[in-house]
């Protein structure tokens, strides 16, 4: 039974402001460089820690012994400070499915925002996604790369009826919101036969997507356009992917009419999108609660900054995707039973 007293709620308003607090010293141990020494350069003092990433020593001290106290890294009996590995790997471990850090860069970025958030809720106006900056872009591209880069190639695809078929036997694949471009680059990694088309409003994302390609050896095979997905180009496709990105689209029903356009008879078409309850349930769970956290913060203030945008949010409900799609003359949309796929669920959309 849930409890409604004052006590309650006021203990888990400071439970609240604890956590906050500890997020942000995250972010400023990742932003200063420190995480990053002490694990490269092994524990430090803090007169060691500032002399090595150029900062103030008593701000090192006191940021240490916060971190001790808030069990992120080991106080040693020579008075160093020591980052664990199982904590270096969440921390800063770019590819690894444990580096959650990212998220804490884009919570910050959301939060820098509030006054203005709070100006939009009045108005009843958008905050455009590039609003909240560069860093909640790279963030973004952070948060999802190790599920996209490496997840989806080797535990996802093989779920997939059909699709590890279809992939070696050389298909076009269509990524369509692409961000960061690493569903495009673990897909062409993992299946050399294959060639990508990402398509991204974000500039700066697109050109990190071209050095990512580069880097990783695929950009032959890997190209990115500057692309409203309402009106891609390109097809047919023989597989077309919207990852983490229909539901901060403002006309989700034309993307999918466009994608449906451009795709092939036989295509597959994969919406990889939140995992959001078929109806609203309160109290609900933590996925739940984060979701609508990411929706107040970003993705329906994004949403609404176009003119009559459908305005979904963060939490887009199947039944929500499935009016879409009937909208766009598919004539269904199955949820597949892909496992490990985090706070997402994966759908195909039935031609
Ligand atoms: C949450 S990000 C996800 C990016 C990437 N798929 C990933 O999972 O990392 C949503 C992306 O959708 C892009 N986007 C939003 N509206 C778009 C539109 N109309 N056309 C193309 N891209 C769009 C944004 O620029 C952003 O890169």
């Amino acid at each position: 039974m849930t409890e409604h007293s004052a006590g309650a709620l006021s203990e888990r308003m400071v439970g609240q402001v604890l956590e906050v607090a500890e997020a942000a010293s995250v972010w400023l141990g990742g932003r200063l460089g420190w995480y990053a020494s002490l694990h490269g350069d092994g524990p430090a003092t803090a007169e060691e820690l500032a002399a090595r990433t150029g900062s103030g020593a008593r701000y090192a001290r006191e940021w240490l012994e916060q971190q001790a106290v808030a069990g992120i890294l080991v106080r040693r009996d020579d008075e160093r400070y020591e980052l664990p590995a199982g904590h270096a790997e969440a921390l800063l471990d770019v590819d690894s499915p444990a580096c959650t850090a990212p998220l804490v860069r884009q919570l910050v970025a959301a939060v820098l925002q509030l006054p203005v958030l709070a100006e939009a809720y009045r108005t009843g106006e958008g905050v455009p996604w590039q609003a909240f900056g560069e860093e909640m872009s790279r963030a973004q591209g952070d948060a999802n790369r190790p599920m996209l880069r490496h997840v989806l190639p080797r535990v996802w695809v093989p779920q997939i009826p059909g699709l590890p078929a279809r992939l070696a036997a050389g298909a076009r694949v269509a990524d369509i919101g692409c961000g960061h471009g690493w569903s495009a680059i673990g897909l062409a990694a993992a299946y050399p036969e294959i060639e990508v088309d990402g398509f991204d409003l974000d500039a700066a994302a697109l050109e990190a997507a071209r050095e990512n390609a580069a880097e990783a050896g695929v950009a032959g095979r890997v190209r990115f356009h500057r692309a409203d997905a309402a009106e891609l180009t390109g097809g047919p496709y023989d597989v077309l992917m919207l990852i983490e990105c229909l539901h901060d689209m403002p006309y989700p029903a034309e993307v999918l009419s466009a994608v449906r356009r451009a795709a092939k008879p036989d295509a597959i078409t994969l919406v990889v999108d939140e995992a959001a309850d078929p109806v609203l349930t309160a109290p609900g769970d933590e996925i739940q609660r984060l979701l609508y956290g990411f929706s107040l913060l970003v993705c329906l203030p994004d949403s609404l900054s176009h003119p009559h945008s459908a305005g979904v949010g963060t939490v887009m409900r199947p039944g929500t995707l499935a009016s879409f799609a009937s909208s766009a003359g598919y004539a269904g949309v199955e949820s597949l039973d892909v496992s490990d796929t985090g706070i997402w669920r994966i759908y195909r959309l039935v031609a």
